[in-house]
């Protein structure tokens, strides 16, 4: 790696692009409907601890390891330990990206079509928004096709290269997607729900944290951070010298912590105002329950609910699609670098094998659902094995090998930029990753899967 290697361009880029790649379908998602199958303010709780305990050490380990090595995942490993067997994990990191990126390609062309939809004015007027929901997913065709499309347009971005296609991106698009979601907040808390909704998400019930609540909790930190495969690695070996790593991981914590909490805030009280929507609805929770938001919310006047529908679809894409260029970043340079391809052909094969694990997930709700894996479906399965698999148990490893393995004066000189920062609570930040994060994270893992 001889040659310059690409860099963000500033310090606000680099929250930025971050920030960017830790919002998305996770926070709008994935978060409320787990949130709602999970009882509601117990599971906010646990997701906050683990945020702090596990998510924010995780994320600077991975940001020392990437600009430390200067490299993607898939080698920083080799660069900072030669010859052992760690490489392993950044290996499982790459890998983890090609999985993560077919299964959530899928969800990613769904709000596609919903934007197609919002423009075809679909959401005008009452409807069977459940029966439209299930009928689109199981559709042979369309779910393939706009998950195709999506993640065509991510690898459009990623071609463009780390400063003027990442970086520009997510500049834009992180600001205007809080704005929107603050509106549509206060859209939502004028529903005639918002009572109920606000009491679910803000009232803890400690008898609904149950084993499986503790490893959603944990799982969905991960994966909302995007930590535990290295994708916050391979963004940080495009960090400056400057960086404060700490503060980074601070204020990409703050913000995507933030878009989650708010659209709880959105999507709860809209369910609690529709008759007949349950809490539990699943993967389809955000889907279902937005049109009818705007159906409620703007009955009167039904062009400023076309408009809205509109702008949040479009900003939906926007957020994923800053995710999803993270995700084939990470497999991306690893294959450019690693096989000394040229970034845009790595790209191709990147896009190849994700649109093709994509076909499988979009399948699995209607074609195909009848192929299970341990009982679930290719979708469900994929989730599974990456989310409460693969980046807890890549999480543990990432903070063993920086808090036990690698030298402590590396980890220093990273986090305090040499000495410029004055960083008060190092120590405490170095007995997290020794001895909280692993332990924690194989206490929750054993007590639940075995
Ligand atoms: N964090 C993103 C979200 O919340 C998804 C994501 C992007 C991700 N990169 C990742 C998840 C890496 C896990 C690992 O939507």
């Amino acid at each position: 790696m001889a040659n310059e290697r690409a860099s963000f361009g500033s310090k606000i880029g680099i929250i930025m692009a971050s920030a960017g790649s830790a919002v998305g379908l996770g926070n709008i998602w994935r978060f409320p409907y787990l949130a709602g199958e999970d009882g509601g303010a117990a599971f906010i709780l646990l997701y906050v601890i683990c945020v702090l305990f596990l998510g924010i050490p995780v994320m600077v380990a991975e940001f020392l390891i990437g600009r430390r090595s200067k490299a993607n995942t898939g080698q920083a490993y080799e660069v900072l330990a030669p010859g052992t067997q760690w490489k392993w994990v950044g290996l499982m990191g790459v890998l983890a990206a090609f999985l993560i990126l077919g299964y959530y390609g899928v969800v990613a062309g769904w709000t596609l079509e919903y934007t197609v939809a919002s423009v075809a004015g679909t959401f005008l007027g009452a409807r069977d928004y459940t029966a439209y929901f299930n009928d689109f997913v199981s559709d042979p065709w369309w779910p393939v096709i706009y998950m195709f499309l999506f993640i065509l347009m991510t690898h459009i971005i990623i071609v463009r290269g780390v400063k003027d296609g990442i970086e520009r991106c997510s500049k834009v698009m992180m600001p205007m997607l809080f704005l929107i979601l603050c509106v549509l907040v206060v859209c939502s808390l004028s529903l005639p729900g918002t009572a109920k909704g606000l009491t679910f998400l803000l009232k803890p019930d400690f008898s609904k944290i149950t084993g499986k609540v503790v490893l959603d909790a944990m799982g969905q930190t991960f994966f909302s951070m995007s930590v535990g495969m290295g994708c916050m690695c391979t963004y940080a070996s495009y960090f400056t010298k400057d960086a404060n790593l700490m503060k980074t991981a601070g204020s990409v914590a703050l913000i995507n912590t933030c878009v989650a909490v708010l659209a709880g805030f959105v999507i709860f009280p809209a369910v609690f105002s529709v008759p007949g929507l349950s809490v539990d609805a699943g993967p389809g929770l955000l889907f279902v329950t937005l049109p009818n938001v705007f159906h409620l919310v703007f009955s009167g006047m039904p062009w400023l609910g076309y408009i809205f529908s509109l702008m949040f679809y479009v900003l939906l894409v926007l957020a994923t699609l800053t995710s999803t260029i993270s995700l084939h970043e990470v497999a991306t340079a690893y294959l450019c670098e690693r096989f000394k391809l040229g970034r845009t052909r790595a790209a191709w094969v990147v896009t190849g094998v994700c649109a093709a694990l994509g076909v499988c997930c979009a399948l699995s709700f209607g074609l195909l659902s009848d192929i299970r894996l341990w009982g679930m479906t290719l979708f469900t399965f994929s989730d599974f094995l990456t989310a409460k698999l693969m980046l807890p148990l890549g999480g543990m490893f990432i903070a063993i090998f920086t808090g036990w393995w690698l030298d402590r004066r590396v980890v220093r000189e990273e986090v305090t930029n040499n000495g410029a920062l004055d960083i008060p609570f190092f120590k405490f930040y170095v007995f997290l990753l020794k001895y909280v994060a692993p332990v924690s994270i194989a206490a929750i893992f054993i007590h639940e899967l075995f």
